[in-house]
């Protein structure tokens, strides 16, 4: 089996894995960062969703081998004590519900803050479209956002 080597959360790790093995199994089954979900597989719930090199992306449409050489974080690597300010303000708007969508959510929203640190409700709107939340906590998920544009 071919290895890959990712930069993850700032650190380094050699992996052994088919070529097509998505980002999403490495994560969650190679390395036990399991806060990032699956969800759909196919790139149409944003519960899966990382940073690869400061940007939002699905991992599960992303192959491991596409991501050698990329930084990716993720949930776990946000930030050290989790106060990273999206996720300060996900708990004053006491944001998730079931949470299983909710690691998704953040590292969209937080992707979004960082190349628009203060979006339009047009801008959340447009950029969050794309993570489904089934317990409905959209309301409370854009809400954060604008707290979070103000931490
Ligand atoms: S699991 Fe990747 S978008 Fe749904
Ligand atoms: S909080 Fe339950 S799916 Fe979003």
């Amino acid at each position: 089996m071919p290895t890959f080597n990712l930069k993850i959360n700032n650190e380094n790790h050699t992996v052994e894995a088919d070529m097509d093995t998505s980002l999403l199994w490495v994560l969650r089954d190679t390395l036990g960062l399991v806060g990032t979900k699956y969800g759909c597989g196919i790139g149409q719930c944003g519960a899966c969703t990382v940073h690869v090199d400061g940007n939002a992306m699905r991992s599960c449409l992303l192959q491991v081998s596409q991501a050698s050489g990329m930084e990716i974080t993720t949930i776990e690597g946000l930030s050290k004590e989790g106060d990273h300010p999206v996720q300060q303000a996900w708990l004053e708007h006491d944001v998730p519900q079931c949470g299983y969508c909710q690691a998704g959510q953040i590292m969209t929203a937080a992707a979004l803050l960082k190349n628009n640190p203060n979006p339009s409700d047009k801008d959340i709107e447009g950029a969050m479209n794309g993570n489904i939340c089934r317990c409905g906590t959209y309301v409370r998920i854009k809400e954060a956002i604008k707290t979070a544009s103000k931490l």
